[in-house]
């Protein structure tokens, strides 16, 4: 499996973004950046925090569930904690929402802009324990780049 060059993917990320002035574009490629560049992924997105649940974003992968409360699923569970979830295997989690079967590991990663939760990175892999903690600070490492260019901009999707 190809290694994800998460340096490259940042500075990329910077230049497709910084002089894009609307939002749900900017979220739109960045999700389209991310996918292509990770092997072994069928699914990969945002949901938006809408009010007090998570809501479908842009993402690719097959059709997924639209509404997410916080304390649902790993998603849930990245939102209302603001920490990253990095499930080896979504079968052992209590609470595991199934979106696409195929699915059998999950990294969600909590969006924060101006310390305020927007939304979540979610990534599904069909293979078990396909996240590393390499991958983990990668991800992350995107996801601030991301929400600090969100920040400059009037509104998040
Ligand atoms: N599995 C997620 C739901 C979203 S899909 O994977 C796209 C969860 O448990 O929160």
């Amino acid at each position: 499996m190809r290694q994800t060059d998460y340096e490259l993917l940042d500075s990329q990320l910077h230049a497709l973004l910084e002089n894009e002035h609307d939002a749900l574009a900017a979220a739109a490629n960045f999700v389209a950046l991310l996918f292509n560049a990770m092997d072994n992924v069928n699914w990969l997105g945002i949901y938006v925090l809408r009010g007090d649940e998570l809501v479908l974003g842009p993402f690719q992968g097959k059709p997924a569930c639209v509404h997410i409360a916080l304390d649902e699923g790993v998603c849930g569970a990245a939102a209302s904690t603001m920490q990253t979830q990095r499930v080896a295997d979504v079968h052992a989690f209590p609470g595991h929402i199934v979106c696409d079967p195929d699915s059998r590991s999950e990294l969600v990663v909590p969006l924060v802009a101006h310390g305020q939760l927007i939304g979540v990175l979610d990534i599904d892999s069909p293979a078990t324990r396909r996240f590393s903690e390499t991958d983990q600070a990668g991800v992350e490492k995107l996801c601030e780049t991301y929400c600090a260019l969100q920040e400059t901009r009037k509104y998040f999707i």
